[in-house]
C-alpha cells in the first residue's frame, strides 16, 4: 500500500490531512491543514513536497479557502478564488504542477461562474479530480516503466519521486513498485540528496516500508557505484520539463545524468504530462528555486560551515535532453526526447 501522503478529510466543509515530511524518518506525524495560509506554509517548508503532490496540495489549498466563501456574491467569490490561487502560486517556483493545478482550479471557477453553476461545488469536484488522476497516472507510469526493468536489475535514484511525492505509487519509484509486484527482484541505490536529504529521509524510508532492497549512499558515491558496475539504470522524477525535453529536477540530478552517460547506463525520467511546461522551449527558461543558506551551513541543527561563509543553494538543476534515454509518462515512453517527440506525447495526452 502506498503511504497516504495527503488526503481530503470529510466532505464540504472538510480539511486536508497530510504526512509532515520534514519529520520523517524518525517521527511519523500527520497534520490537519485547515486554511490557505497553513497550506502555503506546508508547501514552502516542504512539509508536503514533490511536484505531483504539490499540485494536489495546491488544488486542495484553493478549496480550503473557497469553502469559507459566501457564494451569494458570485463575482466576489470568483475574485477571491483568483486571489487565493495567486497567493499559493508564490509558495515555490520550480515545480510546474503547482501552477498547472492552480490554473485548473481558476479555469473551473471561471467556467462555472459563467455557466451560473455553483462555484465551490465545482472546485470540490476539480480538486478531487486532480487527486484521483494523480493516482491513476502513477499506476500508468509504473506499468510503462516496469517494462524497462528486468529481474535482478539495480536502479539508482536521486531525491524522492516515490509515494511521498505523489498521492499513490510515485513516478520514478512507481516502476520499481510495479516490477516488485510482478515478482521481479529489483534493488535500489538511493542517493542521500544533499542538502535536505530527501533520498535518505524519504526514499530509503518508503522503500524499506515496502520491503524493497534499498542501499543508501551519499551523493558523492554515485560515481563509484556506477564505476563498480553495480547500476543497471537510473530512474528520477522531474519538477518541470521544457518542450525540447530538458528536465529540471532536484539539485544533483544533472551530475547523475552526466555520470550515467559516462558509464553507458540508461537514464530515465518519470513524470506525468502535468510536469511538462509547453510555454517553455528549453531548460534555461525554467525558474530555479534558491533556498536559504542555513540548509547548507546548519542542516538539521548541526553547524557544519563557518559562520558568515558565502553560500549558494540552488534547489534544482536542469539535465539537458541529450542525456535523457527516455521520459516515462502516462501515455508511454518518450524515447530520446526532442521537441517533435515531446509534442507528439502532449498531443496523445490531449495537453496540446
Ligand atoms: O524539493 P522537493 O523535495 O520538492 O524536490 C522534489 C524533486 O525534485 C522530485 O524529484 C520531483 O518533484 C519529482 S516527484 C515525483
Amino acid at each position: 500500500m502506498p503511504v497516504p501522503t495527503l488526503v481530503w478529510e470529510g466532505g464540504r466543509p472538510g480539511h486536508v490531512r497530510l504526512i509532515d515530511q520534514t519529520r520523517l524518518p524518525t517521527e511519523y506525524v500527520v497534520l490537519d491543514v485547515r486554511t490557505v495560509d497553513e497550506m502555503f506554509d506546508c508547501i514552502r517548508r516542504l512539509v508536503v513536497r514533490g511536484a505531483p503532490a504539490i499540485g494536489v496540495a495546491a488544488g486542495f489549498g484553493v478549496l480550503l479557502g473557497a469553502q469559507r466563501l459566501d457564494e451569494r456574491d458570485r463575482d466576489d467569490t470568483l475574485g477571491r478564488v483568483k486571489e487565493i490561487a495567486a497567493h499559493l502560486a508564490k509558495s515555490r517556483p520550480t515545480a510546474v504542477n503547482l501552477f498547472w493545478a492552480l490554473d485548473r482550479m481558476v479555469a473551473r471557477a471561471t467556467r462555472d461562474h459563467s455557466a451560473n453553476k455553483p462555484i465551490v461545488a465545482g472546485l470540490f469536484e476539480e480538486a478531487h479530480a486532480i487527486f484521483e488522476a494523480d493516482k491513476a497516472i502513477c499506476r500508468k507510469i509504473g506499468a510503462y516503466g516496469a517494462e524497462l526493468l528486468r529481474d535482478s536489475m539495480t536502479v539508482l535514484t536521486h531525491c524522492n519521486a516515490g509515494g511521498l511525492a505523489t498521492v499513490d505509487y510515485g513516478t520514478a519509484l512507481a516502476p520499481i513498485y510495479v516490477a516488485h509486484d510482478q515478482g521481479k527482484k529489483i534493488a535500489v541505490f538511493a542517493d542521500e540528496t544533499r542538502p535536505l536529504l530527501q533520498g535518505s529521509r524519504l526514499t530509503a524510508w518508503e522503500l524499506q516500508q515496502s520491503g524493497i532492497d534499498v542501499t543508501l549512499i551519499t551523493d558523492s558515491m554515485a560515481a563509484r557505484v556506477m564505476f563498480e558496475g553495480r547500476i543497471d539504470a537510473v530512474f528520477v522524477g522531474a519538477d518541470r520539463i521544457a518542450r525540447n525535453g530538458d528536465v529540471a529536477n532536484k539539485i544533483g540530478t544533472y551530475g547523475v545524468a552526466v555520470l550515467a552517460r559516462q558509464h553507458g547506463i540508461p537514464f530515465y525520467v518519470c513524470a506525468p504530462l502535468s510536469t511538462f511546461d509547453a510555454a517553455i522551449a528549453t531548460g534555461d527558461q525554467i525558474p530555479i528555486e534558491e533556498r536559504g543558506s542555513e540548509e547548507v551551513a546548519c542542516g538539521f541543527g548541526k553547524r557544519t560551515a563557518p559562520e558568515g561563509v558565502k553560500i549558494y543553494n540552488p534547489a534544482f538543476d536542469v539535465t539537458p535532453a541529450r542525456l535523457v534515454t527516455g521520459i516515462v509518462t502516462e501515455v508511454g515512453v518518450i524515447e530520446r526526447p526532442n521537441p517533435a517527440r515531446v509534442e507528439a506525447a502532449l498531443r496523445r495526452g490531449h495537453v496540446l
